[in-house]
């Protein structure tokens, strides 16, 4: 059920102290990508809360969403279109900046990756303090997107990234805090 599912991929995760700065904790999820039974679990868990509303595109934040959005796109047998770092994209764009600790990240999507109207699924590994899934659900909604749910493997509460989300008004779904 779904608390051995968080607790199952909580003891993948690992916790790497002071990087990339000190006194970060930085959550690693690689050694969960590296089994094959762990990221099966993770991804049939995302697929099982999705499949019944279904949502028209998933939209994965660069870099780690891709991993975990593509494959989830895939099985709910919808696209997939990347959210990337400001000048990766060929094609038009529209972008959104947002604040970081220190200084500040732009972040792309092409103008032809969402209809208007089509429900989005956002995803990311981690919501720290949650300006980089914020900025994502303004560019989809730039295009006239409707975000169902904004998804990750874990929250790190304590940022009160994901109570912003909810209050910015994105449902927002973790497995791990
Ligand atoms: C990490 C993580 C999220 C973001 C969360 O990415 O994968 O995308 O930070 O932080 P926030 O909630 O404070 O915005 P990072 O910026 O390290 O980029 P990377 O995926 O390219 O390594
Ligand atoms: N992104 C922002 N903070 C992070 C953390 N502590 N671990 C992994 N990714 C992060």
């Amino acid at each position: 059920d779904a608390l051995d599912v968080s607790d199952y991929l909580r003891r993948h995760i690992r916790t790497v102290p002071d990087w990339p700065a000190p006194g970060v904790q930085f959550r690693d999820i690689t050694p969960l990508l590296q089994d094959p039974k762990v990221f099966r679990v993770l991804i049939d868990a995302f697929v099982h809360r999705y499949m019944d509303r279904r949502p028209d595109v998933v939209a994965g934040l660069d870099a780690r969403g891709f991993i975990l959005g593509s494959v989830v796109a895939y099985e709910l047998g919808v696209g997939f279109v990347p959210i990337r770092k400001k000048g990766k994209l060929p094609f038009t764009t529209v972008e959104e900046t947002y604040e970081l600790e220190y200084g500040s990240a732009t972040v792309e999507l092409h103008t032809d990756a969402i209809k208007p109207g089509q429900r989005v699924l956002l995803i990311d590994d981690l919501i720290a303090t949650g300006g980089t899934m914020m900025a994502g659900k303004k560019l989809l909604e730039k295009l006239g997107g409707t975000v169902i749910e904004g998804c990750a493997i874990v929250d790190l509460p304590e940022l009160g990234g994901s109570q912003r989300l909810r209050e910015g008004g994105l449902e927002v779904f973790t497995f791990v805090h």
